[in-house]
């Protein structure tokens, strides 16, 4: 198995020692059931960047409310990008992050996008591996479960004139996560958004910012009230080809067992399960495409029976396969509407590198301690 403690600093971290972390049973009690996203943990990292001075300050300490002025850029003009990525625990017992050093290169990606200043891919993962380390106690013990770590950076400058920021926060806070799915993994049912699209060329698609998100808010909430799952989006210019889900890319599978994906072309977001599922299929010799496909090419597929399978990918689900797709047009059903088999079996063979219970080829598990 591939390992990787070589993580070296770029940044000197201080270290500001808690002075009242929440007591054992508490914490207990909060990881029991964690779910998604709502329980915190006792530190965060912090780090500062200001024009001519660059990044410095680097700091791990209890995890307190944010002082920030009324002026604060990232409140009017929204530059704010983040990352979403988790620490697991491996059969061994050591805690790993998944392709952190992915993360951070989209972080950057994304900050180059923003006019943001970027960070040393270095000091990026030192700083989610020091807050992973630091809150180890935390990690719920639940089947499946992990601690999501959520690095972000917001434009911290008190001016209103409208141009990059001078001055940046970036911090790392940590979630304890449950299992997303609690029993098995259920086919979702999604909704092709006829109204809304999520990029347009030349835009910010390509980027983690939260402008992005407060952008699939409405739709997301449409394919809700419409009884499905989650929302997919078609392109912005000829509101025809398939893009990506609010928060997953998606993945067509065919009888004749070619995989195909939508090619990275801007306007969606270069997932790190898509890239480490592209490359595990096509090391089976599966024919792994990207490029371009229609939703009237997916319903025709799904009709006459040329796809036999459909799923998203991301950090937070791992794969979820689709059963069924609905718009305005119509709806239609893929294969049989539940799991395929192609989709459970990459999920199973990604998720076992992830825990570390199948070999690590490519490197991207790194043990954190
Ligand atoms: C819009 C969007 N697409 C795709 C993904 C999947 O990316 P990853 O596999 O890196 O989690 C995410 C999740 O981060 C996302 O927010």
């Amino acid at each position: 198995m591939t390992t990787d403690t070589a993580l070296a600093p770029a940044l000197d971290f201080s270290r500001i020692p808690h002075p009242a972390p929440v007591p054992g049973a508490s914490r207990e009690q909060a990881i029991a059931d964690p779910g998604f996203g709502k329980v915190f943990t006792d530190h965060m990292v912090t780090v500062e960047w200001s024009d001519g001075r660059g990044w410095h300050g680097a700091t791990l300490g209890p995890r307190a409310p944010l002082t920030l002025d009324p002026a604060a850029a990232v409140l009017h003009y929204a530059q704010e990008i983040f990352e979403g990525m988790k620490a697991y625990r491996l059969a061994d017992g050591t805690m790993a992050l998944f392709r952190p050093d992915a993360n951070a290169r989209r972080f950057n990606d994304s900050a180059r996008r923003m006019a943001m200043p970027e960070i040393p891919e270095d000091a990026f993962v030192e700083a989610v591996r020091r807050l992973a380390l630091a809150d180890r106690d935390w990690f719920p013990s639940v089947d499946g479960g992990s601690l999501y770590m959520r690095p972000f950076m917001f434009a911290s400058e008190a001016f209103l004139g409208v141009r990059p920021a001078k001055q940046y926060k970036f911090l790392v806070i940590c979630s304890p996560a449950g299992n997303y799915f609690k029993s098995g993994v259920p086919a979702v049912s999604i909704w092709v958004s006829g109204d809304y699209t999520r990029a347009a060329p030349g835009g910010t698609g390509a980027a983690k910012c939260g402008g992005n998100y407060a952008a699939s808010l409405v739709p997301q909430a449409e394919a809700i009230a419409r009884g499905h799952d989650q929302v997919v989006f078609l392109d912005a210019a000829e509101h025809r080809w398939v893009e990506e889900l609010g928060g997953m890319n998606v993945f067509f599978v065919f009888d004749d067992g070619r995989i195909v994906t939508p090619p990275l072309t801007g306007t969606i977001l270069p997932g790190i399960t898509r890239d480490s599922l592209i490359t595990l299929a096509r090391e089976e010799g599966l024919a792994v495409s990207e490029e371009r496909y229609s939703i009237d090419q997916w319903r025709g597929d799904a009709e006459s029976g040329r796809l036999v399978e459909c799923f998203a990918c991301g950090t937070a689900a791992v794969v979820t396969p689709i059963g069924r797709v609905a718009s305005e047009h119509g709806e239609f059903t893929i294969g049989s509407g539940g799991p395929g088999q192609l989709t459970s079996s990459l999920r199973a063979k990604l998720v076992a590198i992830q825990r570390g219970t199948a070999e690590d080829r490519h490197g991207w598990v790194k043990r954190l301690d």
